[in-house]
């Protein structure tokens, strides 16, 4: 029983670890090679291809998208995840209808209006996620096990983005709270890379580019 849980969770290991430097072989032709930080507009300036540029600042932008404080509320099933390793959410969640959670099981029976952090507990953890809006991401907007220009072409898509136009869709990015809690997530997790000024001035470049998707 123990050997068949062993083999179970090391395939699923396996498959976890090639995804990820999946996603990380897409970015890292253009990205830094520091994952806490996003590199400014400018320093793109040097690919003299339009198109070219306009892809290579969606790699850049996947960064964000790609990390775990975003991915964790867009996943592809009826579960968030979480951690940095993504794993499904314990205690087992289901999204309900509107991505509230279920009756008797709402989000907002353990996401506050705010992080809480706990103090002197033997949690793996060091706080609760929280945020008036905390929900599960439509499934329509889901990004797990997709490739970043799948993403990309998803994200930029009105009838798979909420109906938003690139203008809107920069301003979801760049002003939204709930984007916002990617780079103030609580006690004991990291950051989403750079800063979400920085991520909107990446979307405004993409956008000014022709917003193209990488292949
Ligand atoms: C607590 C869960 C949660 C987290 C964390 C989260 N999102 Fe979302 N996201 C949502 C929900 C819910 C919606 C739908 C709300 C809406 O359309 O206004 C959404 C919609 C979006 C949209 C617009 C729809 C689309 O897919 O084009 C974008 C863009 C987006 N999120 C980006 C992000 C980014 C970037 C991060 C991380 C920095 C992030 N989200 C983190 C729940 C989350
Ligand atoms: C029974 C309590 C409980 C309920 C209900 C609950 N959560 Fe959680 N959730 C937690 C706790 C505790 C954590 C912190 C654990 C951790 O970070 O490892 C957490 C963490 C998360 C994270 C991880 C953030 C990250 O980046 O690591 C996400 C995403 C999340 N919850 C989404 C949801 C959504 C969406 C709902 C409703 C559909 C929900 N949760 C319902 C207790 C709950």
């Amino acid at each position: 029983m123990r050997m068949v849980a062993a083999v179970a969770l090391s395939a699923g290991l396996g498959l976890g670890l090639i995804a990820v430097s999946m996603a990380y072989a897409q970015v890292q032709n253009t990205a830094t090679l520091d994952p806490g930080s996003l590199r400014p507009v400018s320093s793109f300036a040097g690919i003299s291809d339009q198109g070219e540029r306009s892809r290579a600042l969606f790699n850049e932008i996947a960064k964000v998208v790609t990390n775990p404080r975003c991915m964790n509320c867009h996943p592809a099933g009826d579960s968030p995840h979480q951690g940095d390793d993504r794993h499904v959410h314990m205690p087992p969640i289901l999204r309900g209808d509107a991505g509230l959670g279920v009756p008797g099981m709402p989000c907002a029976s353990c996401h506050t209006e705010r992080n809480f952090t706990l103090v002197g507990t033997g949690a793996s953890y060091k706080s609760i996620p929280g945020h008036p809006r905390w929900q599960v991401a439509p499934i329509e907007f889901a990004w797990e096990g997709r490739s970043v220009g799948q993403i990309c072409e998803q994200i930029k898509d009105p009838n798979r983005n909420g109906g938003r136009s690139l203008e809107l869709l920069h301003d979801h990015f760049a002003k939204d709270d709930l984007v916002a809690w990617g780079w103030a997530p609580g006690e004991g997790r990291v950051p989403a890379p750079g800063s979400q000024q920085q991520l909107g001035e990446l979307v405004q470049a993409w956008i000014d580019t022709g917003a193209l998707c990488p292949k």
